[in-house]
Parts: structure tokens; sequence; C-alpha cells
């Protein structure tokens, strides 16, 4: 099965007997790599313990929609926002009557309207209740809506009939959510991503830099992976594990960053600038540890070479997407770096504001082209980074090369 590696999926049963399955589903979603959250509603609860699901996943269990404890914990508006797939499974006839009617009468309903993620559902019931007309009227519009129906499967039920409305088997369902995963839009396609801070060493034991984690750019890396590409991912120093099948080129200073992106230019069609590059880097570079002799002390800086200009006026100019870094005026600000870089795409974000930006889990951005803007609101650096391989992957594919 294809890895899952730091997908968040977030499984809902509900209830029926096919309940027992999804601990093993929980387990191989868990061995692929995967965290998971389970939800359970009141009657899935009647057929599978909390606790476990709780033993399985590693996580506490959610129950119930009004818990102020719970609630404390992780929201279920946060809890929404937490996954990137929602798998409910079993899906029994009256969750799905709920949800296709937009009901919000219970923890899991209400997360499937709270959500902007894809949402899966395993159909399991008897096999006349799968048949009949306003469940099969439910499935359609759910899939209307946009959602994945996965199965029933047709066999043996427990109630002793014989017909289509059985659980898919929890390695289907598992493989499903890796298929989720995975697109071929950037098949073939070589990418360069620069990702992290850069440190301009003062003396052998200080530097400048900045507050950058790698998170945006390890995320693009790992999407542009699940989209079929072949990547290049030049990162400054972070303390994250790159995505499997990457190649990483480690750099520590901005001229270090540029050499490197210039040597991985020559089979490059897309570079993409994460990176939060020090614009300026000192002057000298002490030796020896400067000592503390004076109550001032003064460095003179300066300036580091611009590498996504650099990359974008190249001969064997790539498809260039910047990042832009602001405070202020965020979209005016990136809008004159796409000009003044020469960008073919530049990806804004505001990062004076909490809980996006810098070594955060969660991004907020306005893509900027020279013809458009498409603002995404916050969500996860792994979601977002999916969207924004999609869109780059159609930008390159419509621009003229
Ligand atoms: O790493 P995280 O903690 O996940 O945080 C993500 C992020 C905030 C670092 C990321 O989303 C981001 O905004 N990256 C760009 C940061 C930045 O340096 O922005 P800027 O506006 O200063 O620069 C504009 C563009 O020029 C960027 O693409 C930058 O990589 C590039 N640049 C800047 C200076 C320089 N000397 N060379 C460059 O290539």
């Amino acid at each position: 099965m294809h890895r899952l590696n730091n997908k968040r999926i977030l499984l809902g049963i509900t209830g029926g007997i096919a309940a027992y399955k999804s601990a093993e589903l929980t387990r191989l979603l868990k061995t692929a790599g995967a965290d998971v959250r389970v939800v359970l509603t009141p009657a899935a609860a009647e057929f599978i313990t909390p606790l476990t699901m709780q033993a399985l996943s590693g996580n506490p269990v959610h129950q119930h929609l009004l818990d102020p404890e719970a609630e404390a914990g992780m929201g279920h508006i946060e809890l929404a926002r937490w996954a990137d797939l929602i798998m409910v499974a079993p899906a029994s006839a009256d969750f799905m009557a709920r949800l296709s009617n937009g009901m919000g009468n219970d923890l899991l309903t209400t997360l499937c309207l709270a959500t902007d993620t894809s949402i899966a559902l395993a159909p399991a019931m008897n096999q006349s209740m799968w048949r009949d007309l306003r469940t099969q009227e439910n499935s359609n519009r759910l899939e209307q809506l946009g959602m994945k129906i996965l199965g029933p499967g047709i066999g043996d039920q427990a109630c002793g009939d014989t017909g289509p409305g059985r659980m898919l088997e929890p390695s289907e369902l598992a493989e499903h959510c890796a298929k989720y995963f995975k697109t071929e839009e950037l098949s073939g396609r070589h990418l360069v991503i620069t990702a992290g801070p850069t440190r301009e060493a003062i003396d052998p034991v200080r530097y400048i830099s900045n507050h950058s984690s790698g998170k945006m750019g390890y995320a693009l890396a790992e999407a542009a992976i699940e989209a079929g590409a072949s990547v290049s991912l030049i990162s400054g120093p972070v303390s994250l594990s790159p995505p499997e099948r990457c190649k990483l080129i480690s750099v520590t200073s901005a001229q270090e960053m540029l050499s490197a992106s210039l040597a991985a230019l020559d089979s490059c069609n897309i570079f993409i600038a994460a990176a939060a590059v020090a614009d300026y880097r000192p002057a000298d570079f002490a030796e020896q540890k400067i000592k503390k002799n004076s109550e001032e002390m003064g460095i003179t800086l300066v300036r580091n070479p611009d590498i996504v200009a650099t990359v974008s006026s190249h001969d064997q100019r790539p498809f260039t997407v910047g990042f832009a870094a602001e405070t202020e005026q965020v979209v005016i600000y990136a809008r004159g770096k796409l000009k003044r870089k020469n960008l073919d795409m530049i990806v804004a974000n505001d990062v004076a504001q909490e809980g996006i930006g810098f070594n955060s889990d969660d991004n907020a951005v306005t893509v900027v082209t020279a013809n458009s803007e498409l603002t995404i609101p916050q969500t996860s650096k792994s979601q977002l980074a999916r969207r924004l391989i999609a869109l780059i992957a159609e930008a390159y594919e419509n621009s003229e090369r």
C-alpha cells in the first residue's frame, strides 16, 4: 500500500455491525503512517468502545458535540480543519440521510458540514435498506455534493441476507485513502523547492537568521511528490525529516542556497521559493569568537543575492513561483515582488497574523499572478500545499513554454 505519512485522517464511525472492522482500518491507516482521530456517533458506541478506538488510534476519541471538555482540547471546528480527509466507515443509512439533508445534529454530521476537506463514505447496511429508493437518492445526492461513495460490496450479510450492503474490507478502504492523496498532475516534472531559513554567520558561534521552520516548503515537497513530480528540496537548517523520495540538499547560508539552486536548474521545470532567505549577511566573518569588550557593537551587513530573482532571469528559466512574507498591505507588496522579481506566481502570506505564517502548522494565503488573485483561507500547511501544487501544475501547463 502507498504510504500515508503525516496524513491526518478523521475516521467517523456510525452505528452498524461493520463498526468492528473500523478497528482494523484504524490499525492499517496507522501502520501506513497516518495520524488518525476517531469520531464515534452514539449508535457506533453501542458496537465498539471508545477505549478500543483510543488505544488503536493513539488519540482521544471524539463523541459529543456539546462537550465543553472535548471542545477545550480540540473543538469541532478545529477538528474539521485538522483533517486532510474524512472517512466515514461504516456509514449507516440513517447517517447518510441526515448528511444529505444538511443536518448537523451530532458531532460527525456537524464536522462534515464544517469541513473544506474531502469526505469519503463507506456505506454498510442491510441489502434492502441499501436498495431502498430513499437511500439511493441520498447516496446520489451526497455524490453530487462531491463526496466519494466507496462500495458497498456484495455478499453475505450479518443479518443472514445476501446482496449489496457490505462495507468494503478495511484493506480496500485504506488503499482508497492512500490513492486519494496520489495524483499524476506533475508526473515527469522536476520541481526544485527552497525551504526553511538561512543562517548568516557572524563568528563561529553566532549567526543572523529568522523564524522559518521549513514546514511550508516541506509540505510543498510532499504534495509535489504525491502529484508525481521528482523533487529537489534545498533546505536551510530545520528540524524536520524530509519527505520520502525527495532529494534533500542541505545548505546553511543564502550564498550556498543560491549555488545549490543554480546547480539544480538543469532539468528543473518548476522552481518554488518558499525559503525565508536572509536579505543581508555580515560583511565580515570573524574567525574567532568576538569578545564582549565594549557596551555596544556594530555589524556591517551587505545584501545577499536574490535567489528567486536570479533563477527567474536565468537562460534556463523554469516556471518560477515565489512567496511573499508581509506584515501589511500584503497583496499590494506581493504584486510588487511578482513584477520586480519577474515571477509567474507569488503566494502572499501575512506573517504578522497569529496562528499562520512562520513556524505554525497552518497558513492562509493569497495566490497572485499577473491577472488573477485567489484567496485560500486558513488551513493546515499540508492541505494548503496540495491546493498550491494543483494551482501551480495548472498554471504551468497553461504557460507558454
Ligand atoms: O517555514 P515556515 O515556518 O513554514 O514559514 C513559512 C514562510 C512564512 C517562511 C513561507 O510561507 C514564506 O513566506 N516564505 C518566503 C519568506 C520570504 O523570505 O519572503 P520575502 O517576501 O522576504 O521574499 C520574497 C521571495 O523572494 C521569497 O520567495 C523568497 O524565498 C525570495 N528571496 C528573498 C530574499 C533573497 N535574498 N532571495 C530570495 O530568493
